[in-house]
């Protein structure tokens, strides 16, 4: 049963929800509370210091006397949304609120609330229509843009420059830089030095790295803006096996297992060269305890000979689960988490890109991160995946992806086999239309 709810209760029903039972036992006078707080449940990231999630909702539950329980939950998107498919699917109602990828909209419609129906209606003036439009499915808002996110390369300022070389424009030139530098780090003594780390697990971020090499290399998006798969074409094959050059030569053989914190530990431990990561990277890598603060650089993604450098969007959102006891707290908490001051912290502390329009001419959240400013451009022009297109099915189209490019960067199977392999079984699943 839902308990009463009381959006912002006196401090003594505040001092209540800790020890009610206690006081209730003791004070005849407390005996009849006015209200109780409600526990709300929020699934947010990993838990690691890039999250701000948790301390945004401890804000809101201080603001409205609720609780809040943080939920924590693989930092892997893929594994999150297996986790999060579990949980709607036997329509539990343990989790209230929960951040969702910007693709997985048209995978978990069905178990989310229209947020519209719970908050006000110009809740969201002033955010990105794009990003809106991505959470509109069948004219239900069904989460709040919260941050944005374009694939990046940082680099070594200072090895760049030590070594005469400049910021790699063409992933050519990136791989022939990483070797010289890399050798030169190793005879000087650092032996666990890396040319390039990336994220090349088999999961969502190895489809957003594997979509940037082929994009850029103009061999396009997979499937493309009216559904045809489009994979299956000689620059894609080239993209996948110039990355397949990488293991074990600039890359390490982990990479086979890496997601984005362990490529940054790499990066911010000082162990490597370049680095393709999302812009939270920035402050971090820039930060109390790296070792590499002030010697870090950040450029737009090198292409290919015939292609021009692309970033695959990213980005995360606020949902309400369907199953939810307290709808309408719990679309509060999601809209407080999204609002302009809230964005504007969470950029400024964190780096993190906001998804209001406005933020991005205001003068503390350029100055904190370049990406805000030098980078406007790659985030504006960043290339989608296929999801929106490609409905319900994405997740299948995705592990489809990050699987046989994983299998090329494993050495088995060539860029040209994987590409006419992928292609047939994307053409498979869309058969009936996506
Ligand atoms: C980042 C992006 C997200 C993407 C994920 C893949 O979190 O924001 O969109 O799916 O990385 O690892």
């Amino acid at each position: 049963m839902p308990r009463t709810v009381h959006p912002s209760p006196s401090p003594a029903a505040r001092v209540l929800k800790g020890g009610a039972g206690a006081l209730l036992l003791g004070g005849a006078a407390l005996a009849t509370p006015q209200a109780l707080a409600t526990e709300i449940s929020i699934a947010c990231g990993a838990g690691d210091s890039s999250d701000y999630c948790p301390a945004l909702a401890e804000q809101w539950a201080e603001k409205t006397g609720n609780t809040v329980k943080v939920i924590s939950t693989p930092n892997d998107a893929t594994e999150k949304l297996s986790l999060y498919q579990q949980l709607l699917g036997s329509q539990s109602s343990d989790i209230d609120v929960m951040l969702i990828d910007i693709v997985w909209p048209g995978l978990l419609d069905d178990h989310l609330v229209d947020l519209a129906e719970h908050l006000p209606e110009d809740a969201t003036e002033g955010f990105f229509p794009a990003l809106v439009d991505n959470n509109t499915i069948d004219g239900r808002l069904v989460a709040m843009p919260w941050y944005t996110d374009a694939g990046v390369l940082y680099y070594r300022k200072d090895l760049l420059e030590k070594y005469g070389h400049e910021v790699p424009a063409t992933w050519q030139q990136l791989t022939e830089i990483a070797e010289d530098i890399q050798d030169a780090e190793r005879e000087a003594g650092n032996d666990d030095f890396w040319g390039f780390s990336f994220q090349g697990r088999a999961y969502e971020g190895l489809t957003c790295n594997a979509l940037e090499w082929v994009a850029s290399h103009g061999g396009g998006t997979l499937v493309d803006d009216q559904g045809e798969v489009t994979i299956d074409n000689p620059r894609a094959a080239d993209a996948l096996d110039l990355a397949a050059s990488w293991i074990g030569t600039i890359s390490p053989e982990g990479a086979l297992n890496h997601t984005e914190e362990e490529t940054r530990g790499i990066f911010q431990s000082g162990n490597a060269l370049f680095l393709r990561n999302w812009p939270y990277v920035w402050s971090l890598a820039n930060g109390e305890g790296s070792e590499v603060a002030g010697k870090v650089g950040m450029a737009p993604l090198p292409h290919g000979p015939e292609g021009e450098s692309k970033a695959t969007l990213g980005g995360w959102n606020v949902a309400v689960s369907r199953y939810s006891e307290h709808p309408e707290l719990a679309a509060d908490l999601a809209a407080y988490i999204t609002a302009k001051p809230q964005q504007k912290a969470h950029a400024v502390k964190m780096g993190r890109n906001p998804t209001i329009e406005s933020l991005y001419q205001d003068e503390e959240v350029l100055a904190s991160n370049p990406s805000m400013n030098d980078l406007y451009e790659t985030l504006t022009n960043g290339v989608p995946r296929p999801a929106s297109v490609t409905g319900d099915a994405y997740a299948r189209v995705s592990n489809a992806f990050f699987n046989h490019t994983h299998q090329v960067l494993s050495g088995d199977l060539d860029g040209a086999s994987a590409v006419q392999q992928l292609g047939r079984e994307l053409e498979r699943l869309g058969r009936r239309g996506w």
